[in-house]
């Protein structure tokens, strides 16, 4: 797997919080969950802060671990039509928050989405793989 663009968070972002989400959503795939731990940290740093920086590190960073998590399941023959779609979905939800539209309420509900797909899609792509 290839790092996806680390960027600039927050130098005051909550830490524990971001190590609270990956300890609760592990999956058990190391590669993966060192990605999502990253993924967490933008998280929890859009909804204290839910500016255009932000959502474009977040932005940049997903669309890095998104990649690399299809390829990850290509790789092991698990097909990702579907989740690929559920990754475009997501990305696309991230775009008002770039051009500043009801930014708290989009990064909250982007908070929830991601987590949410972390913790149900992802951790159902991971059993796939093991069951195939
Ligand atoms: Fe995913």
């Amino acid at each position: 797997m290839v790092l996806p663009p680390a960027g600039i968070l927050p130098i005051d972002l909550d830490w524990d919080a971001v190590d609270d989400l990956t300890r609760t959503y592990t999956l058990g795939v190391p590669e993966i969950d060192r990605q999502h731990r990253m993924l967490f940290a933008w998280c929890v740093a859009l909804r204290k802060r839910p500016g255009q920086q932000v959502a474009e590190g977040l932005l940049a960073y997903a669309a890095g671990h998104f990649a690399d998590e299809e390829a990850w399941a290509a790789d092991r023959g698990i097909d990702i039509t579907q989740h690929q779609f559920r990754h475009n979905e997501l990305l696309a939800r991230l775009e008002p928050l770039q051009n500043g539209v009801g930014r708290t309420t989009v990064a909250a509900l982007v908070y929830d989405w991601l987590i949410r797909h972390i913790d149900v899609e992802d951790r159902a792509l991971v059993a796939r793989n093991r069951t195939a």
